[in-house]
């Protein structure tokens, strides 16, 4: 596997591939790779030809009092764990390569409406900042499929129609969560978690799991969401929501409404912010 850090490097080797005919997929990450990544990689690398994976900690989609500085840097480790997964190329530029002008001065996109509610109204501008360096980063590979996780369900959504209103010729294709055991989402998070909180958090599936359940027996959503917040509370997490949407632009779903509905959870545990979502059907 070749690891290039700039621009020129980057499509010296997607040309040799595309001269031969081949066909590319990217996955974007932000490093300190897990199981989860690496089954984005396979996912990829039974579509196309040639994969890509970028390693790059974006500054424009954390908050002023997020983790940016201690988020978890892991570059060799990443980089053995994507070579034995038979990943063609790490692209890990630095922030210069992405942003010229400095991440103040960036050319910065905006998906709207969707990005308005559930973790953009607790994150803002946290989209923006998804949107701008995915953006970036397809116009740099310039890649026929790219693969995101189904674990960020906001994110994706937000790509999805970024790309469709942007005509970017790109497909994108999500996969799965992966989850540990006892069914927590993996996360490069999670090892901020303490042994008492790592044993609580499995929770938040639970939770997302009931929600599931009581909608299919009929609850109405505005209490289905109560009775999860006020379960995740009683647990000793601090949630910021505990929703269910429709899928398809994460609005509030009719009364009774049933099919194509999401759940999606965010809390707080201790000091480490957790997500996940369920998909209904
Ligand atoms: O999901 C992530 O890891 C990041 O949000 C992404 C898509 C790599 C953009 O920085």
């Amino acid at each position: 596997m070749q690891t290039v850090q700039d621009a020129a490097a980057l499509r010296a080797a997607i040309r040799g591939w595309r001269a031969q005919g081949q066909t590319v997929g990217l996955v974007p990450t932000m490093g300190n790779l897990h199981a989860g990544h690496y089954s984005l990689i396979k996912l990829a690398q039974s579509r196309v030809d040639r994969v890509v994976a970028s390693v790059f900690v974006n500054p424009t989609q954390f908050g002023p009092n997020e983790d940016y500085a201690r988020y978890p840097r892991t570059l060799a480790q990443d980089q053995a764990g994507l070579a034995e997964h038979g990943c063609d190329v790490l692209f890990a530029p630095d922030v210069a390569a992405v942003y010229p002008y400095g991440p103040q001065h960036t050319v910065s996109l905006h998906v709207p409406q969707i990005t308005e509610v559930l973790e953009g109204a607790h994150r803002p501008g946290h989209f923006d900042g998804v949107a701008t360096v995915v953006c970036k980063l397809f116009n740099l590979v310039q890649p026929d499929l790219a693969v995101f996780g189904q674990k960020d369900f906001q994110q994706l959504k937000v790509i999805e129609r970024m790309v469709r209103d942007l005509a970017l010729p790109v497909k994108v294709m999500a996969a799965p969560t992966q989850r540990a055991g006892d069914g927590l989402a993996l996360s490069s998070r999670n090892q901020y978690l303490s042994e008492a909180e790592r044993a609580a958090a499995p929770l938040i599936h639970q939770t997302l799991l009931q929600m599931r359940e009581l909608i299919a027996k009929g609850h109405a959503w505005r209490v289905v969401e109560q009775a999860a917040a006020s379960r995740l509370e009683r647990a000793g997490f601090v949630p910021d929501y505990a929703a269910i949407r429709r899928a398809e632009d994460l609005g509030e779903p009719a009364e009774g409404e049933q099919k194509g509905l999401v759940a999606l959870v965010a809390a707080r545990l201790g000091a480490t912010r957790l997500i996940d979502n369920l998909l209904f059907d």
